[in-house]
């Protein structure tokens, strides 16, 4: 390798982050030999009572051979970064900011790519979406701004010193090449939707709306659980106890089974072990058995898995299975694509709800853009694609590469910055 690199893009997803460098004359997507796509580390965390930490597969993997034991395994990092109480998480007399946390996958993202480029680069231009999962509401402004500034802080941390911040809709349209016209680009990934209206001409481009919503892949996954699964792991159900009166798991139990994320704090609950075996004295208590087993028998993440990747199969299947066993833990259950259609109903009026948003304040007409483009892993899901469709009737769509046109379009942007 003769040039030297210009730059990092850093794509820190809810679910995945990427790393692409900047060469003088391209911009290349690192593959970091993710287990599911190569170049897509899972955006997952462990720490581990000793000081040991990893990020990604790794993560996962130490996760389940320690079996819980002195170990936890964090999800949905992302969406804590907007939270203005979370200052810290502490464990076995250890203690972790968000900064902290973020900065654990960031170093596991900037050493395969130095390992890769054979150098140690210290600029980077840092995606984020125009409004961060949880920073909705009176607050937004303080919400945003601290999210920001906490993932500065993490690529600092990490040994960045020249760090730039580009939203993540902008970077996707970094990739094209329009000499003029209206353009919208629209990345819809797990945690957050987001759009960008761009207006092009022969000597540049300039963004003049963004809108954001905290709409994403996984609350569909949560909608799936509570559809198809909580229903046959028993908590929907009444008990009976032996003196005749009936319970219901207490709500806090359900709520947070839903996801991966919640799950985590019911694993520490220290009086539901107890709870759930009190319960399955009762009549029909039989049924928590699978309950028990997924919350301590250390394949959760990989159920969750399951449930997601039903999801994705229903993009191009009209029917499948949600199917997971392991000993003692048997699931399967049939759903439609229309049923999954029906759960994410209300939701898709609130994306269609966002791209009107980013038309009205940058004051363009939905039938004035020429070309739509769209990124992000739930951006294959057909009911978005008709929803953009009927939006844009006239405009060219353009399906880019799901995962990595983000991550693409940042090195882009730092060759512009830099090169
Ligand atoms: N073909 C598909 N159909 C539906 N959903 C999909 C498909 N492929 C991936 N997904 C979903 O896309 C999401 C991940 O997308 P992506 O990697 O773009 O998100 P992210 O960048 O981590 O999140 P964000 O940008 O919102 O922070 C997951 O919820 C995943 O289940
Ligand atoms: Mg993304």
């Amino acid at each position: 390798m003769t040039d030297r690199p210009i730059a990092y893009g850093l794509d820190f997803g809810t679910s995945n982050s990427l790393v692409s460098v900047a060469w003088p004359d391209r911009v290349e997507v690192v593959d970091v030999g993710a287990r599911r796509v190569p170049e897509n580390l899972p955006s997952v965390i462990y720490l581990n009572a000793d000081g040991n930490r990893a990020a990604g597969d790794p993560a996962i993997e130490q996760f389940l051979v320690s079996a819980g034991v002195q170990s936890r395994l964090l999800v949905g990092i992302k969406s804590d970064l907007s939270d203005l109480r979370f200052q810290a998480t502490s464990s076995w007399g250890l203690t972790w900011t968000p900064v902290d946390l973020v900065a654990i996958v960031l170093r596991t993202l900037k050493r395969a790519a130095d390992e890769y480029t054979n150098t140690n680069v210290n600029r980077v231009v840092l995606g984020h979406p125009v409004a961060f999962e949880g920073s909705e509401g009176p607050e937004f402004e303080q919400r945003q701004a601290l999210a920001v500034e906490r993932l500065i802080a993490a690529a600092r941390q990490v040994g960045f010193q020249a760090i730039e911040t580009l939203e993540e809709p902008s970077a996707a349209a970094e990739n094209e090449d329009i000499p003029s016209g209206l353009v919208v680009s629209l990345d819809f990934g797990g945690g957050t939707f987001d759009v960008a209206v761009i207006e092009y001409h022969p000597d540049g481009a300039e963004v003049i709306g963004l809108a954001g919503a905290s709409v994403g892949g996984e609350r569909y996954d949560q909608l799936l659980f509570n559809a198809k699964v909580a229903p046959d792991l028993g908590l929907i159900d009444e008990y009976i106890s032996p003196d005749g009166q009936r319970h219901r798991l207490p709500a806090h139990v359900l709520n947070r089974t839903r996801s991966m994320l919640d799950l985590r704090s019911l694993l520490f609950d220290p009086i539901l072990p107890s709870t759930l075996d009190r319960y399955r004295t009762y009549e029909g208590g039989d049924r928590l058995e699978r309950l028990q087993r997924l919350l301590y028998g250390g394949f959760a993440y990989h159920f969750y898995e399951a449930i997601e990747e039903a999801k994705i199969r229903l993009s191009i299947e009209e029917e499948t299975a949600i199917e997971f066993h392991r000993p003692g833990f048997d699931i399967r259950t049939s759903i439609s694509r229309g049923e999954f259609e029906a759960l994410i109903a209300d939701d898709v009026d609130l994306l269609e709800t966002t791209i009107r948003t980013a038309l009205s304040d940058s004051g363009v007409d939905a039938g004035d853009v020429v070309q739509v483009v769209r990124t992000g892993g739930s951006s294959a899901i057909p009911l978005f694609v008709d929803m953009v469709t009927s939006v844009f009737s006239h405009a060219e769509m353009a399906q880019r590469p799901p995962y990595t046109t983000v991550v693409q379009g940042l090195g882009h942007y730092a060759q512009g910055v830099w090169g």
